[in-house]
């Protein structure tokens, strides 16, 4: 009666959060469970980012209510992004859902779906802690739940894994014109340093080696110690962070994402380039290179400021991989505008960018906005700039043949032939032949082949054992 399964869409906090969900459901005596037809408890956990995610979520639906004829006890919920935006609309447009559950409320998953089985009745959790309230007094249940409880049983290495998702701060401030999140996510919460601590080394013994701390602005982290600031009131940033989890034992590795450019200030890169643990690699959305377009997004930063950011990260750390997002065909973007976002990637060169169709999301403030695209345009517009920038992957992948880097291993490659995949400390994928003896190591490594994805190339050191060859 407890097999859950949970299907998710959209950003890494998505996956953090079906994370802490499973992990509560598990703690409720729950199992997780490999496809839904298995299930008796079913959760879309979506994204708003888009309008076409969003709705292939009501055809998901329409498909699993189909379920709820074999299964007169299948509880169907929708949590997420969508959840939060849509609310109670979500009962009436699917009529067969039985549970929405908002942002704020995914610590309460297990009790949420337990009141639904017990009154039958239909439930929304859509609770949001008002601004600037501190975090002691809002019972935020990402923040307040043990979450070192959380972590799936803390000692047993073979359930953890290789690289965790840990949120750091919760919603966002900003109002960027196009963005739906600071609607979805609610207003900018940092967690205490002592629960991201506490939850980075609870998951450092079950065998996890790499951290990416998560924050839809994540540069914006600024918290006390402790929840109440009573024993220590120092407010830590996120360098601190970084600089805090460099000492717990067992983390190899330290990432961030995403950081807002007009945050990323001097004392967060200066914190990457010298901390031994945080990794070469900065995700940095610029969004546009135009000062007039950047101006109606309110990116709150212009085109220079921009390019002096990526100096400033180029000049602490040479090699460091860049990334970026990037929206074409926002409203009234003009070719000349659109070709100032041509330039800027041709200048930065990034190592890869995420590129997308502006879509326009109801509840943002450039909805409804005069000059929207013709969705031909955009298209052509985006599949220019993909092109330049799959050229520029590829051109700066071929030009590190024979350099060295260093690949945490994930496990076999899709591409198969006793391929392994991994990435380097700058997010690249590699593949190179390995054996399962390699899995979960770092491997000193020597790229042979570039590719627009990564690279190919050759280990340098014998790591791991072997399996051992059976001879019948
Ligand atoms: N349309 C298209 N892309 C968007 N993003 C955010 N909102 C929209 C939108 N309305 C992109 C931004 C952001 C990434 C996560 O999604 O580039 O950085
Ligand atoms: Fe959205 Fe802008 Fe906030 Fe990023 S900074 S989450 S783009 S509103």
């Amino acid at each position: 009666m407890n097999r859950f399964y949970i299907q998710t869409y959209g950003c890494q906090m998505n996956v953090a959060d079906t994370d802490r969900m499973t992990a509560l459901l598990e703690r409720a005596g729950g199992e997780a469970v490999e496809a839904p037809e298995q299930a008796d408890l079913i959760l879309l956990n979506t994204c708003s980012v888009r309008e076409k995610p969003e709705l292939k979520v009501y055809s998901r639906l329409g498909e699993l209510r189909k379920l709820k004829r074999g299964n007169p006890d299948l509880v169907l919920g929708v949590c997420g992004c969508q959840a939060q935006r849509e609310g109670e609309a979500i009962l009436k447009n699917a009529p067969y859902v039985d549970l929405v559950i908002g942002t704020a409320n995914v610590g309460r998953v297990a009790e949420l779906v337990e009141e639904v089985r017990r009154s039958g009745k239909r439930l929304v959790a859509l609770d949001m802690p008002k601004r600037g309230t501190p975090s002691w007094m809002a019972p935020d249940p990402h923040m307040t739940t043990d979450l070192v409880d959380l972590v799936p049983s803390v000692g047993a290495p073979a359930r953890g894994k290789l690289k965790a998702f840990v949120p750091v701060i919760l919603g966002c401030d900003f109002a960027c014109t196009y963005c739906i999140v600071p609607r979805t996510r609610g207003p900018e919460r940092s967690r205490p340093v002592s629960d991201v601590l506490g939850e980075v080394r609870a998951l450092a013994q079950t065998g996890t080696k790499e951290v990416m701390l998560l924050g839809q602005t994540v540069d914006a982290y600024k918290s006390y110690y402790y929840a109440d600031a009573a024993e220590d009131s120092r407010v830590y940033s996120l360098a601190d962070l970084i600089w805090l989890i460099n000492d717990v034992d067992g983390i190899e590795r330290i990432r961030f994402t995403s950081p807002h450019p007009m945050l990323m200030h001097d004392e967060l890169i200066d914190a990457v380039a010298e901390c031994p643990k945080a990794c070469e690699w900065i995700h940095l959305p610029v969004q546009s290179g135009n000062d007039t377009v950047l101006k109606r997004m309110a990116r709150r930063y212009n085109r220079e400021r921009y390019l002096d950011r990526i100096r400033r990260i180029r000049q602490a750390m040479p090699d460091c991989a860049i990334t970026t997002d990037i929206i074409v065909g926002f409203p009234g973007e003009t070719e000349e505008q659109f070709q100032d976002t041509l330039s800027l990637v041709e200048e930065v060169r990034f190592d890869g960018a995420y590129m997308f169709n502006y879509s326009p999301r109801p509840g943002t403030p450039a909805h409804g906005w005069e000059g929207e695209l013709e969705h031909d345009v955009k298209i052509d517009r985006l599949n220019r700039l993909i092109a330049v920038q799959n050229r520029i992957s590829l051109e700066k992948n071929q030009a590190l043949i024979g350099r060295t880097f260093e690949v945490l291993v994930e496990g076999p490659s899709e591409q198969g032939d006793g391929l392994y995949t991994g990435y380097t400390r700058e997010n690249k994928t590699c593949h190179l032949p390995g054996h399962p003896g390699m899995a979960g190591r770092l491997v000193k490594v020597r790229s042979t082949k570039g590719a627009q994805w990564g690279f190919f190339g050759e280990p340098l050191e014998q790591v791991g054992a072997p399996l051992p060859v059976l001879t019948l």
